[in-house]
Parts: C-alpha cells; structure tokens; sequence
C-alpha cells in the first residue's frame, strides 16, 4: 500500500460500554488496525457527544461569505468545520448505530445537518435545474453497523417497511462523498434469546470480512490511480 487509508469511526449510540453498536465498531477498529497497523483512526463518539443543532444564527453563519463572518460566526461553526474536515481526512468511514424510532438517533442526524453544508460539502446551483445540489466529496468508502432490539428490517422481513434507518444513510451518504457502501445490523436484541445470539455471531463475523472487502476496494482504486498517473 502506498498510501495509508484513514479510518473515521462515528458512534451514534448514546451509550458507553455497554453498547452493542459500540462493540460492533471496536470489531471493526481491531480488524482494521490488524491488516493496517499505520492507520490513521478516528473515533467520534456523536451519541455520548451529540453535536449542536443548527440554529437561525448558525444558518445565517453558513450563508454569510467566510471573508464576512464576523467572531460570533466563526465561533458558531467551529464543530462543523472540525467535523467537516474529519470527513474530509477519512477514506473510510464507520457509522455504528442503534436503531432509535425506527430512524438513527438525533445525535447522528445533528452530525449529518453539520457535515452537509453548502459550499463545502456540497454545491447549490439553479443552472443544473430541478436539481441544484451537487456533492463536493467523492471516492469514500461507508460501512454501516446497527443494531436493533426488533426484527425484520432487511430484505423481505416483516418490518422492512418500518425501516428509516438504512433507507436515511444510503440518501445523505451520498453528500459525505460515499461511492462505496457495505452494512451489517444486530437484530432481535430486546429478545435476548437465541434468534439474538445467532444474530450477534453471524454480524460480528462478518465483520472481518468487510474489513478485507474495504480494503481491497482501497487498493483496486490505488491500483488504478498509479496506472493512470503512470499513463499521463
Ligand atoms: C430511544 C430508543 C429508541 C429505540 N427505538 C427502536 C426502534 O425503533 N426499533 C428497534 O428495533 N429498536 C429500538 N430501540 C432498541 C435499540 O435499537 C437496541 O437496544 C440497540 O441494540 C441499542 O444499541 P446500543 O447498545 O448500541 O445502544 C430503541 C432504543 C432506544 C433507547
């Protein structure tokens, strides 16, 4: 590898040790910093954290030209521009959360609305018609972790139809510059019986496997970018 991907871990749950989604993405961070031990790591634990929500003033700050801003709006964008350049850092990023009210929790929607801001993470022009907002970012790899006390959100399942949550990431992952998405959900945990431990095994197995999977996705597109450098 000639290049090191950077690894930008966010955690929705609110909760600490006890949280599954929390273990589900230390899997994760284990197995990355196996394969890639000089990798750069960030965890960004939202949900114990929860970013600020816009406000009037913080809209009115992202509108003002950033020559114009005076302190108080600097001041009020500072946890977006960090986190936006975080995101910016990141080749990869893992979003492990619980599933809250069949959506992800507030705190991981408070992050999404500082990230995706006009101008720096995506662009608005009325010349590109009925859709004017374009992403800014591209070429990011997204794994999505979740966990759910129910059942049945995927595929043909019996609350698929109740299921915001993936159906939500997969239409803002887009503005964060994912080109590239796997994901892997916890359910029945409310249950606590076997449907649950079964569960528990076969997600926190697959997990490694994404690993090898994101980082061969890495190293196809390094791959091409040295082929195409060598061709110019
Ligand atoms: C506020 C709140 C809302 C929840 N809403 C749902 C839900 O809509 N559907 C569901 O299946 N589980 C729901 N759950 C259960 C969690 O998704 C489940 O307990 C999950 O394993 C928690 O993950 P964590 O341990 O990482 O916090 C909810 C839990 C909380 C605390």
């Amino acid at each position: 590898m000639n290049t090191t991907p950077n690894l930008l871990i966010i955690n929705g749950s609110p909760r600490g040790g006890r949280s599954l989604s929390r273990k589900m993405a230390s899997r994760f961070e284990e197995s990355w910093r196996n394969r890639i031990p000089d990798s750069k790591v960030l965890v960004k634990n939202v949900g114990s954290e929860p970013p600020p929500f816009v406000s009037e003033a913080w809209i009115a700050a992202v509108f003002t030209p950033p020559e114009e801003r005076d302190e108080e709006q600097r001041k009020l964008l500072d946890y977006s521009d960090q986190a936006i350049n975080e995101l910016r850092a990141a080749d990869t990023i893992v979003l492990a959360t619980p599933m809250h009210n069949y959506g992800v929790p507030a705190a991981v929607k408070a992050w999404v609305d500082q990230v995706v801001r006009v101008g720096e993470t995506f662009s608005f022009d009325l010349k590109r018609g009925d859709f004017p907002l374009e992403p800014i970012l591209a070429g990011k790899r997204l794994v999505t972790l979740t966990t759910a006390g129910e059942f049945g959100f995927t595929g043909n399942g019996i609350r698929n139809h109740l299921n915001h949550l993936h159906p939500h990431v997969e239409v803002f992952s887009r503005y964060l510059g994912v080109s590239q998405s796997w994901q892997e959900g916890i359910e029945y945990q409310e249950f606590g019986d076997k449907r649950f431990e079964d569960s528990k095994a076969k997600s926190f197995a697959a997990i490694p496997r994404i690993v090898d999977e994101v980082i061969a996705s890495f190293l196809r597109e390094e791959r091409k970018e040295q082929n195409r450098i060598a061709v110019e």
